[in-house]
Order: structure tokens, then C-alpha cells, then sequence
């Protein structure tokens, strides 16, 4: 009898024990926090909140910051997707992705022979699309901000004068980069200079270009002389973006992906980016198994993740598209009915071949440089925004009059169905390009719930790796109990259907595991290896305190209070 009671005590302690979240091992702050990929921007974000604003205004703030602090993909040229969860839960998505000019055309990157021109959507002025991300915070701003714009931007103003210190990271990717500035913009470019570590780099035509929209509001991007001076700019070097495609964007309110994962609540960004359907497909082709008790990067758990990422792909790659354009079956690619089918043919014995997979039987190679980041305000609303320029520094085209980098997201397009964009991908007719049509992407600015309360808020950079990486983050810390910072840190791997390979980050995986994969037929990519995303999250602990996961992979910090 003593046995069986001591027995139980163990038990229920056990119970208890692998109940208990992890304990935190990024910074915990009480109130307020912004984690992104420059401690600049997460400070200036911090301090708008601690200066009485909102988490709506600490991601006006942190998204300007950005553009001067790491305008590898923080940008004024480019565009993002904001997904938002206020603290009475309401929820919501913005898009402010870029956007195809009004002379773009299905062909416009095919020569006569209709074979893809090389570098034309992805070097230089042709390769640039309709900017969004400055009407996309005006927007925010408008409908949710509650401070001032000027007691915003000003900060971020006077960062663009006073600049910005080079860091190890920073010089190592300035100086890699250098050749295709010159190649793009002439060598009289201001980062032709090269730079190297401790140097400042000075904004002065960026903080112009924001006193422009500070006194102006989007107009002051959008019409105008700042219009009229970008459309030249891109034109005269033989891109498409007009006045008009400037003076006719606007970012768009969209209804978020929302799905239950077990007990959580997922909500993701909805298209144009696939990010919210493939992870929402991913997990919930993973959830009838028993994740938790397979371990955390096991030969299990990353046979099943990988088999459930090629299928998930592969309908991402045929069905999705801008769905302003295009009808997405979205009620029959998320129902439980269909994706049970998907996985009917899985086996922990043995792989499917990509070949055999294709899409879904249903009557549809991005850059790996986008930014994220992720912001919780005292009173719990939460923010999730990934921005981007696509290519580290977009298309490389540098207006050196108004202070910024050009996008390359006409690349994410399908530019001929069938042939990979750079990251890959391989695109199909649902994503081919149409005048003011949204190209595809992967950003997945995600934020969970548990228990109706707020759990975790994350995202990350990565081109197509975005959305298996967010995936991973959230399993490390729900399936596998890691801390946030420790989900954010550890070691990732990908699959995305085509090519049939699975990419292992370099360090991490042991030979045993891929020499095991290989002989159940997993093709692995060899040789070095890029890393697999750079998360920004923040995690909710039991007690209402934050937890950051500022990832270890880049310069990525959390700040707040
Ligand atoms: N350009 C990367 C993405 O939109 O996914």
C-alpha cells in the first residue's frame, strides 16, 4: 500500500514536472518588450512604450528604426505583413506588401524565346515593385496609434542623423555585398566607401525623406516631391514604377489564418503570403501524432516534420497566389478531411518522393533576408510584423538622394511558371505576374494563444524557411518545453518539397541522424549550409512576464521593461 502511494506521489510529480513550462533563459521583463533584429529599433521601440504609447506605435517606430539600422531589410522601399492580437483578443492582419506596377505583365521577365532574362527581376531598377511598408505604417498608425507622429518618428529622425555604429556582422556583410553595389549604382555610392566594424554610418537624405512623411503622413511618401524624385529614379535606370503606381498604393486589412493546434491557438498571416496556410497545414498534418514523445529533433520528429512540409509546399507553391486575383480553395486545402488524406501515404519506414507528392487533388525561391520583429505592450496587445526587401539590400539600388534601397520582391513572383525564383520555390500560374497584382510570399508574422490568454508572439526572416522555422519555434516551446530563447537558438532544418532535400543547419545534427534518414530515402543537402532563419520572439510566462528569444544568429536583441 506504502508502495503504491509513493508510486502515485512520483507519478503525479513527474506529471507535474513536464507540466511545468520551461524556465526562462532570454531577458524576462514585467511589462513591455520588442525584440528585433538591431538593438536600435528594439530601444526605440521600448521607449515610445515606455513613453506612454502602444504596442500599434512601438511598431511604427521599430519598423522606421529598422530602415536606418538594418537597411539589409529594413526598409522604405520594400513591404511586410503585420499580424495584431489586442488584449481583448480582438485580432487582425495588415498586408503592405509591394505590389506589381501598372505596365507589369505575365511576360515582362521572358525574352523572345520566352526563357527567363537573367537578373532582371532580381538586380537593379527593373526588378523593383510598387513599395509598401511606409503605407503600411501610416495605416497602423492611423486606425490604432495614440501618440503623435511626430513623437514617434522623431527618434528615428534623429537616430538617420546621428547614425548608426557598424557591427562585426554588419562590416562582414557590407564588405561581401560591395561589388554588387558599385555593379548597381557606380562607384561613387556611399557604399562603395566600405566600411568596416566601430565605423558610423550617417543618414542624413533617409532622415530628410522621414521628416517628409512626419509632415505629410503617407503622402508625403507616396505623392509629391519624394514620389516624383523615386519614380525618376527607378525609371531613368530602367524600371517600371510610375508616379501613379506610387500615388495608387494602399495597404490592405486582411483576416488572419486562424487554426487550434492541441490546445493552443495559431493565428498567422492570411494571403498573399503563404505563411499562415502552410503552417496552419504543416501542424495540422502533425497533430494526430504524439510530437512530444518523440523528442526534440529526433529522426521521428524530423521524418514527420519534413513529410508534412513537402506536401504543405507543395499546395503552397500550385494554389496560393494574391487573392485579390486568384481563388484559393482555402475551405478544402485547411480541412481536417483533406490534409488526413495528404498524410494517408506517410510512413515513419520510409520517405515519399517529392515526385510522387505533386499538389493536392483539389478542382495551385524567395530571399532568405527579411527582417522580423515582435512587440508586447503593458496593457498585452501584441504585435507580429516581418518587413523585407526580399534580397540582403533588395535589388541593390540605392537612392543615394533619398537616403534608401529598393525592393527585388518582383522575383516572388512566378516569373514562368515552372522555372525556380531564387530561393527555389517553383511558382505556378496562381502566382504569375498582373498589373497591381501582390506577389507570394512567405512571411509568417504569427502570434499564439493558449488558454484564450496570449502565449507566445514570433516570426522570423528566411525566404522560403520563414514558415518552417516559426513552425519549429512553436514546437520547441509547446511540444518539446524549451525557454523562448532557447526555441529561438536552437539548431533548424527544412524542407519545401522541391528541391527533395532536407537542409540541416551546420551544427546540430548529428551524422548518425542523416545517415539514418538516408537509408529511409531522405536526400540531404550536402556541403555548408546557410543558417535556417533568425527568430525574434516573445514568450508569455505563467506569472504575465515576458520572456525575449532574441536570436543568437544575427544582432538580434530584446529590450524592454
Ligand atoms: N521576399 C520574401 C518573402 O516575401 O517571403
Amino acid at each position: 500500500m506504502k508502495k503504491t502511494v509513493l508510486l502515485l506521489f512520483i507519478l503525479s510529480v513527474c506529471y507535474q514536472c513536464k507540466k511545468q513550462p520551461a524556465s526562462p533563459t532570454g531577458l524576462v521583463t514585467e511589462q513591455a518588450m520588442v525584440v528585433s533584429a538591431r538593438e536600435e529599433a528594439s530601444r526605440i521601440g521600448s521607449e515610445i512604450m515606455q513613453k506612454g504609447g502602444n504596442a500599434f506605435d512601438a511598431m511604427v517606430a521599430t519598423e522606421m528604426a529598422l530602415a536606418v539600422a538594418y537597411p539589409f531589410a529594413g526598409n522604405l522601399g520594400g513591404g511586410g505583413f503585420m499580424v495584431y492580437r489586442k488584449e481583448n483578443g480582438e485580432i487582425g492582419g495588415l498586408d503592405y506588401r509591394e505590389k506589381a506596377p501598372l505596365s507589369a505583365h505575365k511576360d515582362m521577365y521572358l525574352d523572345s524565346l520566352g526563357n527567363v532574362v537573367p537578373k532582371m527581376s532580381t538586380v537593379g531598377a527593373t526588378a523593383v515593385g510598387v513599395p509598401g511598408t511606409v503605407a503600411g505604417v501610416m495605416e497602423v498608425h492611423e486606425k490604432y496609434g495614440s501618440l503623435p507622429l511626430k513623437d514617434i518618428l522623431q527618434p528615428v529622425i534623429k537616430l538617420a542623423k546621428r547614425g548608426v555604429i557598424v557591427t562585426e556582422k554588419q562590416a562582414k556583410r557590407l564588405d561581401s555585398y560591395k561589388e554588387r553595389f558599385i555593379e548597381v549604382n557606380g562607384d561613387s555610392t556611399k557604399f562603395a566607401l566600405g566600411f568596416k566594424m566601430g565605423d558610423t554610418i550617417k543618414y542624413p537624405e533617409l532622415a530628410n525623406t522621414l521628416e517628409s512623411i512626419l509632415e505629410n503622413g503617407k503622402d508625403g511618401f507616396y505623392k509629391g516631391e519624394v514620389a516624383q524624385k523615386l519614380a525618376t529614379f527607378i525609371q531613368d535606370r530602367g524600371g517600371f514604377v510610375t508616379e501613379e503606381d506610387l500615388a495608387k498604393y494602399e495597404a490592405k486589412w486582411r483576416q488572419p489564418i486562424v487554426f487550434n493546434y492541441k490546445d493552443l491557438k495559431v493565428i498567422s498571416m492570411s494571403p498573399p503570403s503563404s505563411g499562415g496556410v502552410t503552417i496552419n497545414q504543416i501542424l495540422k498534418m502533425m497533430e494526430p501524432y504524439n510530437v512530444s514523445s518523440y523528442g526534440h529533433n529526433s529522426l521521428k520528429t524530423v521524418q514527420l516534420f519534413t513529410e508534412a512540409s513537402r506536401r504543405a509546399y507543395a499546395d503552397r507553391n500550385y494554389f496560393l497566389g494574391d487573392p485579390d486575383f486568384v481563388d484559393i480553395p482555402l475551405d478544402v486545402l485547411l480541412s481536417d478531411s483533406y490534409l488526413t488524406k495528404r498524410m494517408a501515404d506517410f510512413s515513419f519506414e520510409k520517405a515519399t518522393l517529392s515526385s510522387a507528392v505533386s499538389h493536392g487533388m483539389v478542382d495551385i525561391v524567395e530571399s532568405r533576408e527579411t527582417t522580423h520583429y515582435s512587440i508586447v505592450d503593458a496593457d498585452g496587445n501584441a504585435i507580429s510584423a516581418t518587413t523585407t526587401l526580399n534580397g540582403g539590400y533588395g535589388s541593390k539600388l540605392y537612392s543615394e538622394e533619398l537616403g534608401f534601397f529598393l525592393n527585388n520582391e518582383m522575383d516572388d513572383f512566378s516569373a514562368k511558371p515552372g522555372v525556380p525564383n531564387m530561393f527555389g520555390l517553383i511558382g505556378a500560374e496562381a502566382n504569375s505576374i498582373a498589373p497591381e497584382k501582390r506577389m507570394l510570399s512567405s512571411m509568417t508574422p504569427t502570434i499564439v494563444e493558449k488558454d484564450g490568454k496570449l502565449y507566445m508572439v514570433v516570426g522570423t526572416p528566411g525566404g522560403s524557411t520563414i514558415i518552417t522555422a516559426v513552425v519549429q519555434t512553436i514546437l520547441n516551446v509547446y511540444e518539446f518545453n524549451l525557454s523562448m530563447q532557447d526555441a529561438v537558438n536552437a539548431p533548424r532544418f527544412h524542407h519545401q518539397w522541391l528541391p527533395d532535400m532536407v537542409t540541416f543547419e551546420e551544427e546540430g545534427f548529428s551524422v548518425d541522424l542523416k545517415s539514418q534518414l538516408e537509408s529511409k530515402g531522405y536526400k540531404i543537402l550536402e556541403g555548408r549550409t546557410p543558417i535556417i532563419g533568425k527568430v525574434d520572439a516573445i514568450r508569455v510566462l505563467s506569472n504575465g512576464k515576458l520572456e525575449g528569444g532574441a536570436d543568437k544568429r544575427g544582432d538580434d536583441t530584446a529590450i524592454g521593461f
